[in-house]
């Protein structure tokens, strides 16, 4: 396997404050990749680093052997999509606006298709694509949130805690999702406060602490461990 995204020595500070303290990252291509770690550990930083919405205090990020570039619309352009914590839906946009807005470097016929293999892959945003997506469940706004993403036809999908808030049938939904897009050769990149589901789902994973990895391996590995199982598994 082929490294895709590779970030080292990365360091992130906001004023005083040190989101991310010399991160080192190698995701291959086509694998799910998970940071798991607690509210403030510095998930949300990361991933708004790789895409440009924030910019390292020093650090390189490089995507298939390539140094990003520091432009977000520049970023999405070689592939990379985020789909942000708490959704970010635009609640008085229909749902197919939405999902256009997603596919903005594209257009005419191809953008059709885009839009076709969505509706294909959620029915539901089909049946109510005229609607508000403010009419959405919180389930159903996740779910539009990621298909929203998967029209800029990434390589890789930065995901934000899509768990966070939904109930456990719907985070199960959410996370057989999470899979078949990995199972479409689309490459995962994913943060959660839920160890539990971020582990069980991934290839590979470390855990975040005050901005620091403490603690890497393969799902399964960080699942049996005692330390994570004490910090993040209820013992
Ligand atoms: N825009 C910001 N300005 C100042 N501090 C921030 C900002 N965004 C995040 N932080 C701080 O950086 C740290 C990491 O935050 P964040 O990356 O959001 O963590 P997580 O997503 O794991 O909850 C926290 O201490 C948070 O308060
Ligand atoms: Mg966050």
């Amino acid at each position: 396997m082929s490294t895709m995204l590779s970030i080292s020595k990365l360091n992130v500070r906001y004023g005083h404050i040190e989101a991310l303290r010399d991160i080192d990252i190698e995701a291959d291509e086509g694998e799910i990749y998970s940071i798991i770690g607690s509210n403030g550990a510095g998930k949300t930083s990361l991933l708004k680093a790789v895409s440009g919405l924030v910019k390292p205090q020093s650090g390189v990020i490089k995507f298939n052997g390539e140094v990003l570039s520091s432009k977000p619309y520049k970023i999405v352009e070689k592939g990379i999509v985020h789909v942000p914590e708490g959704r970010k839906t635009f609640s008085g946009l229909t749902i197919k606006d939405n999902l256009l807005i997603g596919g903005y470097l594209s257009s005419g016929k191809d953008l059709n298709e885009r839009l076709e293999k969505q509706y294909k892959l959620f029915p539901i945003l089909k049946d109510r694509s005229a609607q508000h997506a403010g009419t959405l469940s919180g389930g159903e706004q996740q779910m539009l949130a990621i298909s929203r993403g998967l029209m800029g036809n990434p390589k890789m999908i930065l995901l934000d805690e899509p768990s966070l808030g939904l109930a456990p049938i719907i985070v199960n939904q959410i996370y057989d999702l999470i899979k078949q897009i990995r199972e479409s050769g689309i490459t995962v990149f994913l943060v959660e406060q839920n160890a539990r589901k971020a582990l069980s789902i991934c290839d590979k994973a470390c855990v975040l602490e005050n901005g620091r990895i403490v603690l890497r391996g393969n799902g399964q590995e960080l699942l049996k461990s005692e330390q994570v199982k004490k910090a993040y598994l209820g013992g």
